[in-house]
């Protein structure tokens, strides 16, 4: 099978990440053909290069379309669901639901999931809570992933520490603040794959307890990111050990969130886990990172299964939806031509 991965090169980067060609390999290793096609902003382009591949399916990694726009990867979904071309991930509709914070915990708050207590800031638009809130607080874009604009500043503990934060979001990166009440506990991801049935790899810790004290126990951009810091040292991610029961809960809770925003074919849910027993769900990361050493192929591996066998079941399960669609809408125009009236004929 043809298959084309997109993904999204930032402005002066020769090379994309390395997890294209890791999905690349795995592919060809199950027979397929793969290829890579990197983006940066340019539509035409995008377009004529799909176009050219023909490819019968799109391992679709794009993230961003633009580093500076928010929402740049619903309008390449939705370019490649216009070009009729199957494809992995999210659609337009599904990806605006999962980006939007504060949209995403309305539908978790339907599925009765707990989330942190909130309140949204927007520039030009009404204040808008869920709950009754108390500090101390954490701050973020409200439609940003990969910690953008998260520090150790972002966990505020007055009026005045979270007016300052809500107003650098606005200025500095032009998003909504969400203030969330701060849930202490461990951090926890979960990572899910399937459709019909997901399931539910065993969860992933991320362990805190390499930092110094009195250094803020959450995962901001220097822990994710910055290699020579302390706080990227001070963390590790492990297999977390939780009592049967408790790591069933854990389970269920993210295969509930992973439905309730509609993931498509594979997604990491983050959640925090009380002292208390009480799970939080703090983000659902739809098509999340896919590297080798992700937290998300980390989990699968503990299940059984391998990286290639993971990344071939996700071009699979995509191509499964997609061929239920048009098994579907066949269906339908079968059944539309056999019980249509016959057309009358004319009166010579
Ligand atoms: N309400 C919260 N309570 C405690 N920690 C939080 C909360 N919100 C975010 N965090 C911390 O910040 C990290 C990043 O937040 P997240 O919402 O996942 O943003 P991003 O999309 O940038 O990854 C989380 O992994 C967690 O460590
Ligand atoms: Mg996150």
């Amino acid at each position: 099978m043809k298959i084309a991965i997109l993904a999204y090169l930032e402005a002066g980067e020769s090379k994309p990440d390395i997890v294209m060609e890791q999905v690349a390999d795995a592919l060809q290793s199950a027979g397929h053909q793969p290829s890579v096609i990197t983006i940066h902003d340019d539509i035409v382009e995008i377009v004529d290069r799909v176009r050219a591949a023909k490819p019968d399916l799109v391992f679709n990694l794009v993230e961003s379309f633009d580093k500076d726009m928010i929402g740049g990867s619903m309008g390449v979904a939705g370019v490649l669901d216009l070009l009729q071309v199957p494809y992995t991930g999210g659609g337009p509709g599904e990806l605006y639901l999962q980006e939007d914070k504060s949209l995403s915990k309305k539908l978790l708050d339907y599925e009765e999931v707990r989330y942190p207590d909130f309140a949204l800031f927007a520039p030009n638009a009404d204040f808008e809570t869920g709950g009754n809130l108390r500090m101390p607080m954490f701050v973020k874009p409200q439609r940003m992933e990969a910690s953008q604009g998260i520090d150790e500043k972002s966990l505020v503990r007055n009026t005045t520490e979270l007016m300052e934060r809500v107003l650098k979001i606005h200025k500095t990166l032009g998003d909504a603040a969400l203030a969330e009440e701060y849930i202490e506990g461990r951090e926890l991801y979960v990572g899910v794959l399937g459709n019909t049935l997901p399931v539910a790899f065993p969860p992933i810790e991320l362990d805190f307890s390499g930092l110094p004290e009195g250094s803020p126990r959450v995962a901001d951009s220097a822990v994710k990111w910055d290699e020579t810091s302390e706080r990227y040292k001070g963390t590790k991610s492990v297999l977390a050990t939780l009592p049967p029961e408790l790591k069933a809960k854990v389970q269920k809770t993210a295969i509930d969130a992973y439905r309730a925003v509609r993931v498509r074919d594979y997604g990491r849910v983050d959640l925090r886990l009380t002292d208390t027993g009480e799970i939080f769900v703090i983000e659902v990361n739809a098509s999340c990172y896919l590297e080798k050493t992700s937290e998300f192929a980390a989990a699968a591996k503990a299940d059984g299964i391998n990286y290639e066998a993971l990344v071939n079941r996700i071009a699979e399960l995509a191509l499964e939806r997609f061929k239920e669609r048009k098994t579907a809408r066949k269906r339908q125009r079968r059944t539309a031509a056999a019980t249509a009236t016959p057309a009358k004929t004319p009166k010579s």
